[in-house]
């Protein structure tokens, strides 16, 4: 499994607004590896979504723009690709999934037509009555009772959860080798999100494919990932497998992204937060963006830390990785 599907180095998606620069990506490093499952966190507007755009060649230009860096899915380099190039990158080898299923799908056309629609793209010669047996074959897959019926029905006959298995359906049907998937569950009820979260399991046991998620739910990472970026101000802060960021956190801001999370024997229903704010992206603080909200900040904190590698894949940017070790050896809570 050490085989790399995607390599992410120096990215920069910037915004150019009329208020300024937004800086939302800001030298992004991250590999994903062949049939891993990589999850990014991160609170907030780190940088999350943009940098799944970037990979995606989503990113609306103007006002945004891949400044430098470079994208390589299986040694291909993306950020060069004509878009009629990555067109066909897109759907076939890498395919994303939205927290809105909504947003993504046409109310106007069934489910079956959006699905062949996605088939199509890719094989513009396959016989209609292929695609359609593709599609109930697809729907069925990922769970859905009746998919003969199904196939035919719009969007607004469907719950969250089933319209949320027609996205995955459609962003399955080519086989990708990558799935983007950006806070895939957020929209659904507790029961709903598990039975996806499953769904997306198998359907990558069965088609050996890499998952990046994107999630706000640490028990969602603990579930589900192999590796783990933890990403704050467009920046990656630490990165790891999954065991050893829970166990071991090197990085400030992953101790607090943990120590954050609602204690069971509090009232469930208050929202995990860290105090103090992330920086804006239109004016990141020289030296490291977590200094204002770090209890370790200390004068070495007005020069920006480095990514470095304190173990073999294990990386942390700060300069005071000892301490923090130091006072976390048990856990972040320990
Ligand atoms: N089209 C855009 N124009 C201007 N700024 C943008 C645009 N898209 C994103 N940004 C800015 O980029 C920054 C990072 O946004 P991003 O959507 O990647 O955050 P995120 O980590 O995915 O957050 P969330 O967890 O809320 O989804 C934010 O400050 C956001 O305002
Ligand atoms: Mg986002």
């Amino acid at each position: 499994m050490s085989e790399v599907i995607l390599e992410l180095d120096g990215l920069r998606t910037y915004f150019y607004t009329d208020i300024g620069i937004a800086k939302s990506v800001d030298g992004v490093s991250y590999n994903i590896r062949t049939g891993e499952t990589l999850g990014v966190v991160g609170e907030s507007g780190c940088g999350k979504s943009v940098t799944a755009l970037s990979i995606m060649g989503l990113i609306p230009q103007p006002p945004g723009k891949i400044v430098e860096g470079s994208i390589k899915l299986g040694g291909l380099e993306l950020t060069t690709l004509e878009p009629d190039q990555l067109r066909s990158i897109r759907g076939k080898r890498i395919s994303m999934i939205f927290q809105e299923p909504l947003t993504s799908l046409n109310p106007v056309y069934t489910a079956g037509a959006q699905i062949i629609e996605a088939l199509a793209v890719h094989e513009p010669n396959i016989d209609p009555s292929e695609a359609r047996r593709r599609a109930i074959d697809m729907l069925r897959k990922v769970g859905i009772p009746s998919p003969e019926k199904r196939v035919d029905e719009y969007p607004h006959q469907m719950s969250g959860g089933m319209l949320q298995r027609v996205m995955i359906a459609m962003s399955l049907i080519c086989g990708p080798d990558l799935l983007i998937a950006d806070e895939p569950t957020t929209a659904l009820d507790v029961t709903i999100q598990a039975q996806i979260l499953d769904l997306l399991r198998r359907m990558q046991e069965d088609l050996g494919m890499s998952i990046l998620l994107i999630t706000h739910d640490l028990g969602v990472v603990a579930e589900t990932c192999d590796r783990v970026v933890v990403m704050y101000a467009g920046k990656v802060a630490e990165q790891t497998d999954v065991h050893r960021l829970f166990e071991r956190p090197a990085h400030p801001y992953t101790v607090a992204l943990f120590q954050s999370l609602p204690d069971v024997s509090v009232a469930a229903d208050r929202l995990p937060t860290i105090p103090g704010m992330v920086p804006s992206a239109y004016e990141f603080p020289s030296g490291c963006r977590f200094r204002d909200r770090c209890a370790y900040a200390n004068e070495a904190c007005l020069s920006e830390p480095p990514l470095v590698e304190i173990e073999s894949g294990h990386q942390v940017a700060c300069h005071h990785i000892d301490r923090v070790r130091a006072d976390h050896a048990g856990g972040a809570n320990g």
